[in-house]
């Protein structure tokens, strides 16, 4: 932890960053600030927020001591493009909880989930929500990549199990992992070459995620269905084979697997 200079949020030099003591959401705060955005990339922190967001409508609940940033920047991408960040984000994340956890004997595997999902084991530590705002003014848009991960504690769910860094490792806290979290993202959106390279960032998602064959359940609104993990198609959605045979790409949804945890 020393080398990161513990309780301060220090970004790579080429970005800024705002640290509030209290947010709604620090996605909406980079949004309110997306109209005005001058190109210089922008960290936005919040020890707390009041109104923070997760996938699919969901809450994310957002007490002191877990990390809630959101970054703001342009690609030279379209937005369709943009979608990739998923899993650009989705590396930098295992890559900043396998290196955090490095020191700490753990045996579970660090696991990326389709699409957004960073777990331990089968419980979750570190989420992402990627929002999108078009000027008119340039063709790309400008992008919030909103990230959570739970530093100090972890909520108690009902749909799904969770945990937290400091169950793992003790000298650990928010500024550590963000000045982690701040470059390997860096590193990743450069690797990704303003989607240029997504073959490569597939296949690093790949080697860090569920593998194929693993048994899966895909919510998508109000239906779901099961099926085979495949892989993920050339645009980043899902394969999966149904028992019914039939392939199926999937490009929204909530996963889950469908094996006993003490199959894994
Ligand atoms: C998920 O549902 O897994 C995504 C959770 C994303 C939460 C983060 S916390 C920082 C940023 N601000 C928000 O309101 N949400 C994201």
């Amino acid at each position: 932890m020393s080398e990161n200079s513990p309780h301060t949020f220090k970004p790579p030099d080429a970005h800024k960053v705002s640290i509030f003591k209290e947010l709604d959401s620090t996605n909406q705060e980079a949004l309110r600030r997306a109209p005005e955005f001058d190109g210089t990339p922008h960290w936005i922190v919040a020890h707390e927020q009041t109104r923070g967001r997760g996938r699919e409508g969901r809450n994310w609940v957002s007490e002191i001591g877990n990390l809630y940033t959101s970054f703001l920047f342009r690609p030279q991408c379209p937005l369709l493009t943009a979608n990739h960040l998923s899993f650009v984000t989705g590396i930098a994340l295992h890559e900043t909880v396998s290196t955090i956890l490095k020191s700490s004997d753990i045996a579970d595997p660090i696991l990326l989930k389709w699409p957004n999902d960073v777990l331990i084991g089968r419980r979750k530590i570190a989420g992402i929500l990627i929002e999108s705002f078009l000027s008119g003014r340039t063709n790309d848009p400008v992008i919030v990549i909103g990230i959570g991960i739970n530093v100090a504690h972890h909520p108690e769910l009902t749909d799904r199990e969770a945990t937290h860094l400091g169950a793992y490792v003790t000298e650990v806290d928010s500024p550590y992992v963000f000045n982690i979290l701040s470059r390997m993202l860096a590193q990743r959106i450069e690797q990704w070459d303003n989607g240029r390279r997504f073959e490569l960032i597939r296949q690093h998602w790949s080697e860090r995620a569920h593998p194929p064959g693993e048994r899966l359940s895909v919510q998508v609104g109000n239906t779901r269905f099961e099926g085979v993990f495949k892989n993920l198609d050339e645009d980043g959605a899902l394969k999966i084979k149904l028992d019914t045979g039939e392939l199926k790409r999937v490009t929204v949804g909530d996963v889950f697997f469908s094996r006993p945890s003490d199959d894994l």
